[in-house]
């Protein structure tokens, strides 16, 4: 028998091995934070670098396991018993205590402890860029709560492959006792449960670029939101995700409150048609028409009255329930289809002629709303539309955006398939407790035939001052955070962020730094950071028509575009 081939040794220097050109710089990890954050590998090695994370796990028989837990209690035990622990109370009494807990859960097999080998290996080709490779590594693992050391003339113990046994011997940093969880936690990587066939592609896990399938229709409910500061690709990513979604069902309906008229072109592009609330180009919506509750008068006279607060905030009690009176009456005893003078006619009727809120609703006759006093000439049939709101006085938002989700409420209850509401700027819902109570039962509802809402705001605070605005939020069945200059307690506690995950997000990049917008995905109990991400193709077309207003009347001329 011949010897095998020669393998290329290598030599050890003391913190470092060198193979020819190439440098295994090793790094052992001393102490662990109390929580272990989501995907830090993949925040600890950067893409771009080649670093070896290597770790072996080894059970440990409960038997041995408890008599380790026992130990460890007895240990942190005497040492508090015989005081002058140099100010380790309080970390003793933690340790007494998670010993004692973990000692339960070995019992009852809910939990198991771990023999676990870790190393991170740093490869370079010179000794100055594996030092300074190694040296940011050890920063980044700082941050995060790691504490590591660097192996001195331990190198070979720290390189050399496992033996499979777990009872090498190895530098002090190597070996670690972890219970399950902690294990767990070591495996960032993809998680089929979200690998869902027929799902549509979310974005790349950012610990290991494995893309995300995600199907939006095989959950409990359908409607997601989208949480970001400004610029952080809300919009983007909506616009994104409903282009894919068609893709995979074309027949996908699709409908886009759209108040900073951001989608306009993007929906012309796709053959739809766009609504224009302020100017009424593309017709008129008859916000009293109740076509949108199928012809239940009761319920749109509900509507109505919420409608009428959005836009009348200042309205008395008393003023309120002349107003419901009056709504009701209309429904009544109106014609078919009331237009806003014969509400008007009613309230003058009751014999409120003189009253604030006789004045209040001629806006509608003679005011700045008259173009809403009749009939609805919007009858849109295309599968993709959208209702865009530039040009409205900020104080009417609210009104408008709830007329138009009473409207897209009513005609996705009417239509057969697929169907998504996208609702963008969804915090001027948030102003009002009745908006904000009805958007909650759009979202409750909207599942029974067959859609889901796609909510976008800045915050998800705007949202938890009320009842109505949690359990909006607790029907979502999906939550992206893009970038959140702050993350509150409790927000986090609402929605089961960790403290890592919080300080995270005041620092996902942003896609005008990075070209991809970096995101935390709630997903029912998971919790995944994800780079959502556009194809090329996906990105010009994006580019090219989102976020480009129609001008309107009050622009001024943009001055002609340079080019041959
Ligand atoms: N995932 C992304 N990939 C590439 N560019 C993006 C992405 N998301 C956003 N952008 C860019 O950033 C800009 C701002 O994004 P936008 O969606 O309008 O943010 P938001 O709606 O949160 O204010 C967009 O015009 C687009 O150019
Ligand atoms: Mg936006």
């Amino acid at each position: 028998m011949s010897d095998p081939p020669p393998r290329r040794r290598g030599a050890e220097a003391p913190t470092f091995w060198r193979t020819g050109r190439s440098y295994r710089a090793p790094l052992l990890v001393t102490a662990f934070p109390p929580e272990v954050p989501f995907g830090f590998l993949g925040r600890l090695i950067p893409t771009h670098e080649t670093t070896e994370f290597s770790a072996e796990a080894h059970r440990i028989p409960s038997a041995q396991a408890l008599e380790l837990l026992y130990g460890a209690r007895a240990v942190a035990e005497a040492e508090l018993a015989t005081g002058g622990n140099g100010g380790r109370t309080a970390e003793l009494e933690v340790e007494r205590t998670s010993a004692a807990e973990l000692g339960q859960a070995v019992a009852r097999r809910t939990q198991e402890l771990w023999r676990v080998g870790l190393r991170f290996v740093v490869l370079a080709s010179n000794r100055p860029q594996a030092e300074s490779k190694r040296t940011r590594l050890v920063e980044r693992l700082s941050e995060i709560g790691f504490r590591s050391r660097v192996p001195v003339y331990e190198v070979r113990e720290s390189l050399q492959p496992p033996d499979l046994s777990g009872t090498e011997p190895r530098p002090s940093g190597y070996w670690h006792t972890l219970p399950t969880d902690g294990v767990a936690a070591l495996f960032p990587f993809g998680d089929e449960t979200v690998v869902e066939p027929a799902g549509t592609l979310l974005g790349l896990a950012l610990s290991d670029a494995s893309p995300v399938f995600f199907d939006r229709w095989s959950h409990a409910s359908y409607s997601w939101g989208l949480f970001g500061t400004t610029g952080s690709g809300k919009s983007f990513a909506a616009a994104l995700l409903l282009l894919r979604t068609r893709w995979l069902r074309p027949e996908t309906t699709i409908a886009v409150l759209d108040p900073l008229g951001e989608y306009t072109t993007w929906i012309e592009s796709l053959g739809g048609s766009v609504v224009h609330v302020a100017d009424g180009a593309g017709g008129r919506l008859n916000p009293l028409d109740p076509v949108t509750t199928a012809g239940d008068r009761r319920e749109k006279a509900a509507r109505v009255g919420t409608m009428l607060r959005a836009l009348f905030p200042s309205l008395r009690d008393e003023e309120v329930a002349e107003l419901d009176a009056a709504v009701t009456r209309l429904y009544e005893q109106g014609p078919d289809v009331p237009t806003f003078s014969d509400l008007a006619d009613v309230i003058v009727g009751r014999g409120a002629a003189s009253s604030r809120l006789a004045t209040l609703l001629e806006v509608f006759r003679s005011g700045s709303l008259r173009g809403l006093d009749g009939p609805t000439t919007a009858r849109p049939t295309e599968t993709v539309v959208s209702v865009d709101f530039r040009g409205v006085p900020d104080d009417q938002l609210p009104f408008h955006l709830t007329y138009v989700l009473d409207w897209a409420y009513g005609r996705l209850a009417e239509r057969a398939g697929p169907k998504i509401l996208l609702v963008d700027e969804a915090h001027l819902l948030a102003r009002h407790a009745a908006t904000e109570e009805f958007l909650d039962r759009v979202v409750r509802h909207v599942r029974h035939f067959d859609a889901g809402l796609m909510v976008l705001t800045q915050s998800p605070e705007d949202f938890l001052a009320r009842p109505s605005g949690r359990s909006f939020l607790r029907n979502l069945y999906a939550a992206a955070f893009l970038r959140l200059p702050q993350v509150s307690a409790e927000t986090r506690e609402f929605f089961g962020l960790t403290a890592a995950e919080a300080e995270w997000l005041s620092r996902a990049r942003l896609p005008r730094e990075t070209g991809y917008a970096e995101s935390l995905w709630r997903i029912g109990e998971l919790h995944l950071p994800l780079a959502v991400v556009a194809s090329t193709p996906e990105f010009e077309f994006l580019e090219a028509t989102l976020g480009h207003p129609r001008p309107s009347a009050r622009d001024p001329p943009s001055p002609p575009k340079g080019g041959l």
